[in-house]
């Protein structure tokens, strides 16, 4: 019985205990059953699917715990009418409870750091035969990069993963600050400029997965993807062997395939096509300006200055920024020069 002066409340543990239980109960099936996370590819990605659920284990029934006993409280020992001017009862500290309630959520949160300490050890650690690949953020595109033994390292926009063989990724922006993130693998890391980040990865799952920019980077954040293929490894020796060869969009003979760049890039520029439509490419995304609309009609130098120079006239109802700035560096002398002839025979036709 209760020494308050106020009125006596009788707690009920054995029923607060059953619905603690239940609650509990409820919200770890549900907490556990819900898919919260993509499809996992990596060998990472099981240690922290994993840990996920532990979090859920052990948060959910001190959730249930504080809510309850807040809930319990507000209801049996709220204010009623007439008891504005009445003080609860002096207390003065209880040694032992303060005692247990600091010590059990210590307890608590050394095992769960210690798990989680384990886990990450776990994921980092290195493995035989690592790939390397460097990743490179630039506002607003994802370049990556394959060194070679012997010469200038293989560049691509899209990443190309062989499968069960572990990457070490080195990650570098060039402007601001982005973040490499692909969630099937689960693994993330800023890219920062001016110093190199680093994480590891092992794809187990053949498909494909995006490439997500996780740091707000700039007007174009939303559509810093890429997508990461993880195939098979004869596969990726083939694409390798591929880009080592000149420029898919450039033939044999040196003639560009201007409608060939334009839909697929040269492996360091983005397709044009992945952002804007063109009824003669087959393209249809609205990412920028529908070129049919936009160029309708517009001389070669109006063209080559939205491909190399994209800010210095926007398109009404786009901003400014979104386009990556880097065409005049990424696209050789005479890909430009092809992409404006086709461009100004093809635009709204
Ligand atoms: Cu790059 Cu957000």
């Amino acid at each position: 019985m209760s020494e308050d002066p106020r009125r006596e409340t009788r707690i009920p543990l054995v029923q607060m205990a059953i619905v603690a239980f239940v609650a509990s109960a409820i919200g770890i099936a549900a907490g556990v059953a819900i898919e919260w996370f993509p499809e996992d590819a990596s060998t990472q990605a099981g240690p922290i699917d994993r840990l996920y659920d532990v979090l859920i284990w052990s948060s959910v029934p001190i959730f249930v715990l504080v809510t309850m006993i807040v809930l319990f409280s507000a209801w049996k020992f709220r204010m009623r009418p007439g008891e504005e001017q009445l003080d609860g009862p002096p207390i003065h500290g209880n040694t032992r409870l303060e005692v247990i309630w600091t010590a059990i959520p210590a307890i608590i949160l050394v095992l769960l750091c210690a798990y989680a300490w384990i886990v990450l050890v776990d994921i980092e650690e290195a493995r035989a035969d690592e790939m390397r690949v460097n990743v490179v953020g630039q506002q607003f595109a994802w370049t990556f990069e394959y060194p070679q033994a012997d010469g200038e390292p293989i560049k691509s926009t899209q990443l190309y993963l062989p499968v069960n063989r572990p990457v070490r990724f080195y990650v570098k922006a060039l402007d601001v600050i982005h973040d490499f993130w692909v969630p099937a693998f689960r693994m993330k890391i800023d890219a920062v400029p001016g110093i190199e980040t680093r994480y590891r990865v092992t794809p187990t799952r053949l498909g494909t997965y995006p490439v997500v920019c996780a740091e707000l980077c700039g007007l174009g954040h939303a559509v810093m993807r890429a997508q990461t293929r993880v195939v098979t490894p004869a596969e990726f020796n083939t694409w390798l062997a591929e880009q080592k060869a000149p420029a898919a969009a450039t033939g044999e003979d040196g003639e560009v395939d201007a409608k060939r760049l334009f839909t697929e890039g040269n492996g360091t520029a983005t397709a044009c096509g992945a952002c804007h439509t063109l009824a003669d490419a087959g393209t249809s995304s609205q990412t920028g300006p529908d070129l049919d609309q936009s160029l309708a009609g517009k001389d070669a130098e109006f063209i080559e200055q939205g491909i190399v120079a994209p800010d210095a006239e926007i398109a009404s109802g786009f901003q400014a920024g979104i386009m990556p700035k880097n065409y005049g560096d990424t696209l050789s002398d005479e890909e430009l020069e092809a992409l404006v002839k086709y461009l100004g025979e093809v635009a709204g036709k």
